[in-house]
């Protein structure tokens, strides 16, 4: 007899959190002695600016009686101070530093701490389920603060999907031509430098009604940029940071910057286009499942290869071996 297996849900196809860098705010959005819930990886995290403008993150839950830092916290110095008894907790290491009405401090009185770098407009994370050392650095993008190059423009959105899903969108050709409506499947190559992690897609986007050349390079599921040629000096660079909430929804953070040569014709348009081309994607989104092992067929390369190449990023044994 063979039993009839139950369609696929939601909840039970979809993969842990990948390990990298993930933003959990843009610099801007996080003044000196603020103080901020933040919800990623299915955790509860505090993030604050401490006096001397170090970002930090850490689990949101005091060891004493459990009290929210990230609600009514405050930032003395280079601690956060709990609301309910007033316990400090350092932002470098998480170890309670000072109780007001006591002088003991047991050992165990810390507060987990993520590692945390601020990098091209961002509060970025290492995350990785063991909480280890980052296992690579953050790219640089030195068109931003280009002269050359456009103040940032930005757009958010909250997109019901797993980080991996919408990493995967960006290493699908063939969905440009269906769900964004862009005529023709453009010619795509995807290649993965010799370390193994960067991963490249070029497309030709000819027949689109602004013919380009795009290169989108993923450093990894938490950092993809996208640079469009136009033509000689006519460039576009768009950057997603996303942070995983839990493993249903993400925070989308678009960055996008234009060659001051072309501001005037390209900057708004391409930042709607962006806006409408989410828009796009939503409905898939929302109602699809995350298909651990997908039926591919021949033409289907660059996910394929998209597949092989996200399984590094992920730690246990089980995701790796069904991850793709
Ligand atoms: S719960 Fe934080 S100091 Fe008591
Ligand atoms: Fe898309």
């Amino acid at each position: 007899m063979t039993i009839v297996e139950a369609c696929e849900s939601h909840t039970n196809t979809t993969p842990e959190f990948p390990m990298g860098w993930f933003s959990v705010s843009r610099s801007q959005e996080l003044a000196i002695g603020e103080v901020k819930a933040v919800k990623a990886f299915d955790r509860e995290l505090v993030l604050y600016r401490t006096r001397s403008g170090k970002p930090a993150v850490q689990d949101a839950y005091c060891p004493h009686l459990g009290a929210h830092l990230g609600h009514e916290g405050r930032v003395i110095g280079e601690t956060i101070r709990c609301p309910f008894h007033g316990w400090q907790f350092n932002a470098d290491d998480g170890k309670c530093s000072h109780i007001p009405y006591c002088e003991e401090i047991p050992d165990r009185a810390r507060l987990r701490t993520w590692h945390t770098e601020e990098k091209n407009g961002e509060v970025y994370i290492w995350f990785h389920p063991e909480n280890t050392a980052p296992q690579w650095e953050l790219p640089d993008l030195p068109e931003l603060g280009d002269p050359n190059w456009t103040t940032p423009r930005y757009t958010d959105h909250l997109v019901p999907a797993h980080v991996q899903d919408i990493c995967e969108n960006s290493c699908d050709p063939v969905h440009f031509a269906f769900v964004h409506k862009q005529g023709t499947i453009p010619e795509s190559e995807v290649t993965i430098d010799p370390d193994g992690r960067t991963m490249h897609l070029h497309s030709n986007m000819e027949t689109n009604d602004f013919p380009s050349q795009l290169h989108a390079i993923t450093y990894s599921p938490g950092f993809a940029m996208v640079r469009n040629t136009y033509g000689p000096g006519a460039e576009m660079i768009m950057y997603n940071s996303p942070q995983p909430i839990d493993k249903h929804n993400t925070y989308m953070r678009w960055t996008l910057i234009v060659r001051k040569e072309i501001e005037d014709l390209a900057g708004d348009d391409v930042m709607q286009g962006i806006i409408d081309g989410l828009s796009d994607d939503y409905p898939i989104w929302a109602n699809k499942v995350h298909k651990r092992r997908p039926v591919f067929c021949r033409e289907d390369k660059p996910l394929v290869t998209f597949r092989k190449w996200v399984r590094q990023f992920y730690v246990t044994s089980q995701d790796k071996k069904e991850i793709a």
